[in-house]
């Protein structure tokens, strides 16, 4: 009887995740690379943290739109609620209270994780992203926004990029909390449901904005236009609203000038309608904006947090910080052409062309990666040298060292450079600084 045939599994993974190419992981490795040199220059430590943790931790004050749309989380053998991490904070807070006794302050400490939202994936939006984490505990003053607003802008400047090509927006949550208090006289109910409306106030037309205003704060003729005003309003002109604390008003003030002194004019933005999602800010939140139409999508979110420690210990320590996300950056590096060919043509490629010659081609492979360059040897002595350089023009080498007959006989080896079609000779006592200077090293 003839055999079924079986079907094939799609070679395409599961909707929004990532398969990272070598060509796409040098990209990660090259961003994160920058990233991690800028937040060690700061003085900040890695940590890292568990992928699964207890549902608990995130129903806590993670926020409505993750927990109840974009949580992946199941029920674990033992009957436990588990989730896969939306996010760092609360695993971070969750770290740093189980030590706060002991820790140094300030503590400031970076992240790479991998973080997991079952979102609708679109331009800068995936099911799995890395988030470079950045926070500091231990300063309760905008002195820690200072710094952690530097660092932020620090690392685009590190990619190359200048003050034309991005935005940093800043507010307070007690300004918004003021506002739909005092002016707006919300009920603390609808605070969520109006905040929403106004993070998501610049994605939707302007039609859809007035009806979801009037849906959720039926029978307030007055509410849009008071919206509209509390959104318009500059760092000078909010104290016009009513409820808002002069003393924020005055703290943001010195934030905004203190940036200013640093430099950052151009860049920073007060905008009273940067809410951010997390129920767990209390003071300072901020966005940076690609400014290139495009992309839409902020590039890092962050905020301060006082209590989050307290959900584990009676002694809480207040901390700010943010998330910047790989796939929002790429989009920004890319949009700028900031993005360096991150080619492997200074990898040396030694072609095997007789299996006699496999122990002199390694040992004079050794010698060069122990000099610091990279080498790959091909190994497939029975195909034909055009086939072989064929390769490794395609795998985007440059040098091809040839070790042939000839060559390891008379002890001088071809050093060709496949992107200029040239070829010079070297003697083996010369290998070295020879292929240093080919490869302007
Ligand atoms: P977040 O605003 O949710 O904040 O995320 C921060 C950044 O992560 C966003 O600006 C974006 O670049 C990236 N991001 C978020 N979700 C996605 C996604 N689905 N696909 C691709 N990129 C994404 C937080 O997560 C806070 N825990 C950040 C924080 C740290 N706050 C204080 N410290």
């Amino acid at each position: 009887m003839k055999e079924k045939k079986q079907e094939k599994l799609p070679t395409i993974g599961y909707k929004g995740t990532r398969d990272f190419f070598p060509e796409d992981m040098r990209i990660r490795q090259f961003m994160f690379s920058v990233m991690r040199g800028v937040v060690e220059s700061y003085g900040y430590e890695e940590y890292d943290g568990p992928m699964l943790e207890s549902l608990d931790l995130y129903r806590a004050k993670t926020g409505e739109e993750i927990v109840g749309k974009q949580l992946y989380n199941f029920v674990d053998k033992g009957g436990r609620e588990v989730a896969m991490r939306p996010e760092m904070t609360p695993t971070l807070a969750r770290m740093v209270a189980s030590r706060q006794r002991e820790l140094p302050r300030p503590i400031r400490w970076f992240s790479f994780p991998n973080l997991w939202r079952y979102e609708q994936p679109g331009l800068g939006r995936l099911r799995e992203h890395w988030q470079l984490n950045v926070d500091i505990f231990g300063v309760d003053g905008y002195e820690a926004e200072v710094e952690i607003l530097k660092l932020a802008s620090d690392i685009l400047f590190a990619f190359g990029a200048d003050k034309t090509m991005f935005r940093i927006r800043i507010s307070h949550r007690k300004i918004l909390d003021g506002f739909f208090e005092n002016s707006l006289k919300l009920d603390p109910s609808k605070a969520q449901e109006v905040s929403k409306i106004l993070d998501k106030k610049n994605k939707i037309s302007r039609e859809e904005y007035i009806k979801e205003v009037e849906k959720t704060i039926p029978g307030d003729p007055t509410a849009l236009g008071k919206i509209d005003e509390f959104l318009s309003c500059s760092i000078n002109s909010i104290s016009d609203i009513d409820g808002i604390p002069m003393e924020i008003i005055e703290e943001t003030r010195n934030l905004l000038s203190q940036l200013e002194k640093l430099g950052l004019k151009e860049l920073i933005e007060f905008d009273p309608s940067i809410v951010r999602g997390f129920d767990y800010y209390t003071g300072f939140v901020y966005e940076i904006f690609d400014v290139s139409p495009q992309n839409k999508r902020s590039l890092y979110g962050g905020g301060r947090y006082d209590n989050l420690t307290g959900l584990f210990s009676n002694e809480s320590i207040s901390g700010t910080g943010f998330g910047m996300g790989d796939v929002t950056l790429k989009n920004f590096l890319e949009a700028h052409n900031l993005l360096p060919n991150l080619g492997r043509e200074n990898v040396v490629c030694i072609p095997l062309l007789d299996e006699r010659y496999l122990s002199e081609v390694f040992q004079v492979a050794d010698l060069i990666r122990k000099n610091g360059i990279a080498c790959e040897v091909f190994l497939n002595s029975k195909q034909k040298l055009g086939k072989q350089i064929t390769t490794a023009e395609k795998k985007g080498m440059k040098y091809i060292l040839l070790m042939g007959d000839d060559e390891i006989q008379k002890g001088i080896y071809s050093f060709k450079n496949l992107e200029e079609r040239t070829q010079v000779d070297i003697p083996k006592q010369e290998l070295i600084s020879s292929i240093q200077k080919e490869l302007r090293i």
